[in-house]
């Protein structure tokens, strides 16, 4: 069996790193001009690999490289362009490089074999994120008309770069038209790195709860405004993070989270009277999210009316907890014994396309370690060699794929 081509997708990778807006680390924000730049790029990257390339009304870029045609479902591998802000040069890009690359050592395979690198998996200017992956797999999820922190909505971010929000349905793909969904991504969290596990066979990918919340007090002058009677809307939220903070204790969700905190009118001498709170809940229990939903909501309540303020929770799309198939994950394990590298069984923390795709057909994910596990920040990085021996797993595993139990009969999209 052949390898990938390390060396140039190690160049690869750090000319697209080289694609951002500026600031610290990589900022291509979905829709924006970089993530289309970079969108470009890769176009004429997947085309020098021989695959054809097309853009798909969400915005998707899809390349597909014909199969022999003993089975007439597809292979598909894929990841996103799109990063958060001040990110680092892997999360999402190289497991979109490192499916061209796995295409490009691909020869004469049973099964057409696509790539795709999904739009706005990030969920950028506070979006839900997984937008382009839910139009393909799961479209009734995609909320066109959901406004981002600037006031603008999907429909005209998407037409912005390039999509056709109107005509976004027929960027769906059809049920079980999905042979296998392989994607490749940094760990970005510390468990490879500090085991010493070179490749990591995800059985399960997180699901994770998203919350909007406004707390409304009363603006005023922070020199006359005696500190009894205030309705302080920064200090009722500085409560509430506390609070989202312990529903991560004792049992509770996996992680919590509030990642972003927005006081109005933001300065000294004004009582802030507005505060946006952006809270992130994960497990892959959905018990536990349940659990912890509604003690955020009971949390909001109480302070509300001890601070005398409204506070207002609204949910996003949640995303659920996925099962990766067992003859993906089986695959992958495999290849990583052939390959004579280690290997062990691990749950993402991250959310990822993958879930997405787990509505058409089954899907499964290969980890790299991350150094010191970071990730979502400037000084993400992963050791060349890793970079180059996760490709070269996916490449064998695509083959085996190929060849597999998979084709043999219907499997269900959800079937593990
Ligand atoms: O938030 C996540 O887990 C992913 O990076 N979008
Ligand atoms: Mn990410
Ligand atoms: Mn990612």
């Amino acid at each position: 069996m052949t390898a990938i081509d390390g060396d140039r997708l190690l160049a690869r990778l750090d000319a697209l790193a080289q694609i951002s807006s500026g600031g610290p680390g990589v900022n291509r924000l979905a829709y924006g001009q970089q993530d289309v730049v970079a969108r470009d790029l890769v176009a004429v990257w997947m085309t020098a690999a021989g695959l054809t390339v097309t853009l798909d009304e969400a915005t998707n870029l899809i390349g597909r490289l014909p199969g022999r045609g003993g089975c007439s479902r597809l292979l598909v591998m894929g990841s996103h362009l799109d990063t958060v802000v001040n990110a680092g040069p892997l999360d999402g890009a190289y497991g979109v490089l490192a499916a061209i690359e796995v295409a490009a050592a691909s020869h004469s395979l049973e099964h057409e074999l696509v790539v795709v690198a999904f739009a706005n998996e990030e969920g950028a200017r506070g979006t839900a994120g997984l937008s382009g992956s839910r139009a393909i797999g799961r479209p009734s999820t995609v909320d066109l008309d959901a406004l981002d922190d600037d006031g603008v909505s999907l429909a005209a971010r998407v037409r912005g770069a390039g999509g056709a929000p109107d005509a976004i349905g027929h960027a769906a793909w059809v049920d079980g038209s999905v042979v296998a969904y392989v994607e490749l991504h940094v760990e970005q969290g510390p468990i490879l790195d500090r085991s010493g596990c070179q490749i990591g066979v995800v059985e399960a990918i997180t699901g994770q709860r998203q919350f909007d919340i406004e707390v409304l007090g009363e603006a005023n002058h922070a020199g006359t405004t005696p500190m009894e009677g205030r309705r302080d809307a920064l200090v009722a939220a500085a409560e509430l993070v506390l609070a989202v903070e312990r529903l991560a204790a004792d049992g509770g969700a996996r992680v919590a989270t509030t990642g972003r905190c927005v006081a109005e009118p933001g300065v000294r001498n004004v009582v802030p009277g507005r505060v946006h709170l952006a809270v992130d809940l994960r497990d892959t229990d959905a018990g536990r999210l349940e659990t912890a939903t509604g003690e955020l909501l009971a949390a909001a309540q109480r302070i509300g009316s001890s601070r005398q303020v409204a506070i207002s929770v609204e949910r996003l799309h949640d995303v659920v907890a996925t099962p990766c198939h067992g003859a993906i994950r089986d695959a992958v394990a495999a290849s990583a014994e052939q390959l004579g590298l280690t290997w062990r069984s691990m749950v993402s923390g991250a959310t990822h396309d993958g879930q997405s795709m787990s509505a058409i057909g089954p899907v499964g994910m290969v980890f790299v370690p991350s150094t010191g596990g970071v990730s979502h920040a400037p000084t993400e990085t992963t050791p060349p060699d890793d970079l180059v021996n996760g490709a070269n797993v996916v490449l064998a595993t695509i083959v085996q794929l190929d060849r597999g139990a998979l084709c043999d009969h219907t499997v269900s999209a959800g079937e593990s």
